[in-house]
């Protein structure tokens, strides 16, 4: 349950969040949104009322959660922080019926920590770090952008931390995203496999996206696509990598970007890879984000991969994008 943005409810001086306020909130919440002031004029106090307005909603087991209650074009200080710890927390967070232009969603990638680099893609003209995924009814492709497993950009020296996904249009049915837990996949590995895997680098590269041969802008006709005319540069980066903020392992390939193992050949780090790729995607570390306008997602890079689903042809899909800049990923227990 949600309320519409613009309640008009001055912030609370200070938040109360514990499980006795947290847990009649979606009842409050409607009966605050037929009848605005019902809480105060019951004698509640006013960070009761922020905190009804707040709540998180589990998207599954593994990963991912609705964060309803949210207005990200007025969003204070103190929810910032609660949005950043549940961002820790589920991986993959979804706001529903946001009003964003790309210049909303360009200030909140700045309030976030500024905009990443984003080789490539074709941003809109007037803010050319908001990229448009589009895919409109008439595209006879049976591809969609980011029809792939993958983390986002994990051939650049440093990823982005994470991305913003802003639904524009959607499709009445279809065109979900899927995301998976990557804390998880390697929760799921032997001890034996984990310390082999920990003293490995991986190489990734845009070649097979983006490279001179690469065919996927030819599926996008709706988007802005420039390939590389020459082989383009690998990144070489810790097979386990430690997440930055919760300082846990994660296993940090994916299937788009990684193509081998350092020091060794495509050919002898597939069968590996092949297997590292399938275990991530265990259906029971994955959430689906169901789209309509207005619904942000954002994802953490540093330990989740996702895929979009291209199961709506013959319906229009837009979207805007936005990544947040990241750091060099580290090795879990290397320091290096
Ligand atoms: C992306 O991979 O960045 C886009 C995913 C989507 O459109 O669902």
């Amino acid at each position: 349950m949600s309320c519409s943005t613009g309640h008009g409810y001055a912030p609370p001086p200070r938040r109360v969040k514990s499980a006795d306020w947290f847990l009649p909130c979606p009842i409050f919440a409607g009966l605050e949104c037929q009848t605005p002031g019902l809480a105060q004029s019951l004698g509640f106090r006013d960070d009761f009322l922020y905190c009804v307005m707040m709540n998180i909603q589990p998207l599954s087991g593994a990963l991912g959660a609705e964060v309803q209650g949210v207005d990200l074009l007025h969003l204070e200080q103190d929810q910032l922080q609660e949005i950043e710890s549940a961002f820790l927390e589920y991986l993959v967070l979804c706001f529903r019926d946001q009003q964003l232009s790309p210049g909303d969603l360009l200030r909140l990638t700045e309030r976030l920590g500024g905009p990443g680099e984003t080789p490539y893609l074709g941003g809109l003209p007037d803010f050319p770090e908001v990229v448009p995924v589009v895919k409109e009814a008439d595209e006879r492709s049976p591809y969609t952008f980011g029809a792939g497993w993958h983390t986002d950009f994990t051939f650049q020296e440093c990823p982005p931390d994470r991305t913003l996904l802003y639904a524009v249009d959607t499709p009445t049915v279809g065109g979900d995203t899927l995301y998976c837990n990557l804390y998880q996949a390697y929760e799921a590995l032997s001890e034996g496999m984990q310390a082999v895997l920990s003293d490995l680098n991986a190489v990734h590269s845009a070649v097979r996206a983006y490279g001179p041969k690469a065919t996927l802008r030819e599926h996008l006709e709706n988007m802005s696509i420039a390939n590389d005319t020459a082989e383009p540069q690998t990144m070489l980066h810790p097979v386990i990598r430690q997440h930055p903020a919760t300082a846990r392992p994660v296993l940090w390939v994916n299937p788009t970007y990684t193509i081998r193992f350092e020091k060794m050949t495509e050919a002898e780090s597939s069968p590996l890879l092949n297997y590292l790729n399938q275990l991530a995607v265990s259906p029971s570390f994955t959430c689906r984000v169901r789209w309509q306008p207005g619904t942000l997602t954002m994802w953490d890079n540093r330990c989740t991969q996702h895929c979009a689903t291209s199961d709506y042809a013959g319906h229009r899909r837009e979207m805007l994008r936005t990544t947040v800049a990241g750091t060099r990923p580290l090795a879990q227990g290397r320091g290096h």
